[in-house]
């Protein structure tokens, strides 16, 4: 299939070009390169062989999305194009609403006027707010997210319903990521984020590499076995391949769907820093620190779904997370 992925240059999007592009699949790179950076067309031609195409352009461009699903007679598209910043999030809520709902209703406009009717959309485990029980189905009722980032993610979600009842015809398919981490297994690609990362794996990576001093941990006092905070992370590439499942599902099922991508398994913030540390080779320091503001204490999900309906199934575990991360981390350090 020819696949628009719209943000195509980014973390996730990287790797699920490379991945699509190793199951015979031809996608178009779409990205106004806010968050990341045009040299990563060239890492992706180093792993594959092959350079993608790319577009640089903005989703609220309605004109430049038709004339690009034209003109490369785009059959589907992964939309991971977005602003994922929390914090970011609640100081400048307009940006967040204008650039991930706007622009979600102007790529589905864009496809409306091409006749293109298939969509697999980047989605997060917080649309399910603070859970009531573990692990998390899709059944469970969707939450109040603490964010407006995480609003936009849920809105964009009941968008998708709507235009799915509306057009019978229409595929959906929204993935909720768990936490993705890890980097391609070259080192080629990862995630590098700009100042000061908000995120555990990608501070603990600079911990290690001795960037930053010590590893901030936001609090030991939640009800999990160690007090600190336990997330389901998953392995970028496994992520990445759950796209590449989905696209297959959604080539001969329309209608509206939610899939949880996660791995089943809770891994607390101080077992994160020994899976680090196996990994890097060191002993990473850190301080424990009060609760950061919005934090849940636990989640994670069952990927039950995932497998009965995409037949898919995460392979790695949080060593291989934390290797290829510290294998990034060196080769961009
Ligand atoms: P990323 O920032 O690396 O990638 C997003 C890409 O979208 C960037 O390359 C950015 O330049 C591009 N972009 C942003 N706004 C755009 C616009 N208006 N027009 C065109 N391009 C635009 O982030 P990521 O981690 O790869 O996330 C991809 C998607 O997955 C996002 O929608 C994010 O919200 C979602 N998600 C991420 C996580 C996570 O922890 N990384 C978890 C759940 C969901
Ligand atoms: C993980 C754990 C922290 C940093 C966020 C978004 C979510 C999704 C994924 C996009 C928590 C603790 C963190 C640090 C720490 N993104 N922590 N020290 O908050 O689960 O999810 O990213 O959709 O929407 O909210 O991920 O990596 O920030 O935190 O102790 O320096 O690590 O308290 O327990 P989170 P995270």
């Amino acid at each position: 299939m020819k696949v628009l992925l719209t943000g195509g240059t980014g973390y996730i999007g990287s790797h699920t070009a490379v991945c699509l592009m190793q199951s015979g699949h031809e996608p178009v790179l779409f990205d106004n390169l806010s968050n990341s950076k045009k040299d990563v067309v060239q890492a992706i031609a180093r792993i594959t062989g092959k350079e993608p195409a790319f577009v640089e352009g903005d989703i609220r461009s309605k004109t430049l999305l038709e004339d690009v699903l034209r003109r490369h007679e785009i059959d589907a598209v992964i939309h991971f194009a977005g602003l994922k910043a929390v914090g970011e999030s609640c100081e400048k809520p307009l940006l967040y609403y204008d650039n991930n709902i706007a622009g979600t209703v102007c790529l589905l406009e864009a496809m409306k006027a091409c006749a293109v009717g298939k969509l697999i959309f980047s989605s997060s485990s917080t649309v399910y707010g603070t859970p009531s029980a573990l692990p998390l189905t899709e059944d469970m009722p969707t939450g109040t997210p603490t964010n407006p980032y995480g609003r936009t993610k849920l809105m964009i979600e009941e968008i998708l319903q709507d235009l799915c009842r509306a057009d019978p015809g229409f595929s959906a398919v929204c993935l909720r990521y768990f936490n993705p981490i890890g980097a391609h297994e070259s080192g080629l690609i990862g995630e590098d984020p700009n100042g000061i990362p908000n995120n555990l794996l990608p501070y603990v990576a600079r911990v290690a590499s001795g960037k930053l001093e010590y590893v901030r941990v936001f609090g030991n006092d939640y009800p999990t076995p160690d007090g600190t905070g336990v997330r389901d992370y998953i392995h970028v590439v496994d992520l990445a391949r759950g796209h590449v499942a989905a696209l297959d599902y959604a080539q001969t099922h329309a209608g509206w769907e939610a899939v949880n991508l996660g791995t089943g398994r809770g891994t607390s913030v101080l077992e994160m820093i020994a899976a680090f540390e196996k990994a890097c080779g060191k002993k990473l320091p850190y301080r424990i620190l009060p609760r950061r503001a919005g934090d849940i204490a636990a989640n994670w999900c069952s990927p039950e779904k995932a497998h009965r309906l995409l037949g898919w199934k995460a392979q790695y575990g949080v060593e291989e997370m934390c290797a290829s991360s510290w294998k990034f981390e060196q080769l961009h350090s």
